[in-house]
């Protein structure tokens, strides 16, 4: 048996839980939630991403511009472009956000972010940890919240995927203990699963939604999911009015498809990598991930972006300005409802719903097949500018 992997390892470990000890005490002495409304001049900042990122970043960035027009002419916002969190510009400084674009990022309570490349092993770029992922970590963004709507069925789904911790707060720390053995590291910790619990049930509150579901595989993953899911039902108990259920992750995905059961579900609570997952499966439904828009919310700052990556092949071949911008458009409607705009985020989801859902007058296939997502922006804010019906979805069906 080799003692000295044995010794490295368990001092890599050593040093893994020292950062996350240290981490804790952040997360338990972090201020209170930001208030928008004392903030004047709001800041925005627009990180463009590369790939297709930099083409539907330029769509929503348009469409935001548009909306808060009054705002930003009064001084009360401002829309600024942050450069340099290019792959390029990330690989030449070998890591995953280089530390004057992190400043800089830190200046804006509130981003719009393009989707940006996260190399892996194999590919020509230095295989740095995504930059999603560390900006998630970087401004504490605990927080996934990823809706799903399809009207038409009655489907109305809202995700909170814990967004710093599970296998993705070490997954770039794990560890070749031998030739023959590699381990990556899970963590779920209590303040860390209190606070996204507490969240989806404070969303529940507000917007009247009866139920929370918790998605774990808590009869396997027994210590990490076990108290993740211990803590959803003991915060679940501040919330009498609210029904709490919990299912595994397997059986999760299978109901998701289920057309009887899965107009059920309303609030779904989940940690990291099931949150991922079941996310896109669930936007596949709307659409595909294309469509579908997140909000990543810490109590300091928020982040808005597609839930897609940013398909460098459309780029090589030549496609980009087909590149479906929706995703995008979806985030900055997520935005404008964050930092109190909600009339106009819901201006614009019921634009978005309606067009790509219902009229279908302007399809998008990626290819020139299909519109660019410049003339498909134009025609959301034409809806925008001026919204035909009443501002619901059955009223615009009904006609
Ligand atoms: C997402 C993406 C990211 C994630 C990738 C790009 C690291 O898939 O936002 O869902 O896994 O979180
Ligand atoms: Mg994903």
């Amino acid at each position: 048996m080799d003692i000295a992997a044995i010794d490295r390892a368990k001092e890599h470990f050593g040093k893994l839980l020292e950062a996350q000890m240290k981490r804790m005490e952040k997360v338990k002495a972090s201020p209170d939630w930001i208030d928008y409304s004392k903030i004047s001049p709001l800041k925005i900042g627009i990180l463009a991403g590369d790939g297709i990122g930099v083409t539907i970043a330029a769509q929503s960035k348009r469409v935001l511009e548009f909306l808060l027009q009054d705002e930003v002419k009064a001084g009360k916002v401002v829309i600024t472009d942050i450069e340099g969190l290019t792959i390029e510009n990330r690989a030449a400084h070998g890591c995953a956000i280089p530390a004057d674009v992190l400043a800089e990022i830190r200046k804006y309570p509130i981003t719009l972010k393009g989707p940006t490349t996260t190399p892996r092993k194999g590919d020509p770029w230095p295989n740095i940890e995504s930059c999603n992922v560390a900006v998630r970590k970087e401004l504490d963004l605990f927080a996934n919240v990823r809706p799903v709507r399809i009207p038409k069925q009655g489907i109305d789904w809202i995700f909170f995927r814990e967004n710093t911790e599970d296998l993705y707060a070490l997954g770039s720390n794990g560890i070749d203990v031998d030739a023959d053995i590699s381990i990556d590291f899970k963590l779920i910790t209590g303040p860390g699963s209190d606070r996204i619990c507490r969240l989806a049930f404070e969303n529940a509150k507000k917007n009247g939604r009866k139920r929370v579901t918790c998605v774990t595989k808590a009869n396997v993953v027994k210590t990490t999911d076990g108290r993740f899911l211990e803590n959803f039902y003991r915060i679940a108990k501040e919330y009498p009015g609210i029904e709490a259920d919990d299912w595994y992750i397997d059986i999760m995905t299978a109901k998701l498809v289920d057309e009887k059961r899965r107009r059920d579900f309303q609030v779904l609570v989940l940690p990291n990598l099931y949150g991922d997952i079941l996310t896109d499966e669930a936007a596949e439904f709307q659409g595909g991930v294309g469509t579908a828009g997140s909000a990543n919310i810490g109590k300091q700052y928020a982040m808005f972006e597609a839930i897609h990556g940013s398909a460098p092949r459309m780029v090589t071949e030549g496609r980009a300005q087909y590149a479906d911008p929706c995703s995008m458009i979806r985030a900055a409607a997520m935005l404008l409802n964050h930092i109190g705009y909600a009339d106009k985020g819901k201006n614009l989801e019921m634009a978005l719903d309606i067009t790509g859902q219902y009229e279908k007058k302007m399809l998008i296939t990626g290819r020139a097949t299909g519109v660019t997502g410049a003339a498909f922006t134009d025609y959301v804010m034409d809806w925008v500018k001026n919204p035909k019906l009443e501002q619901t979805w059955e009223g615009y069906v009904k006609g």
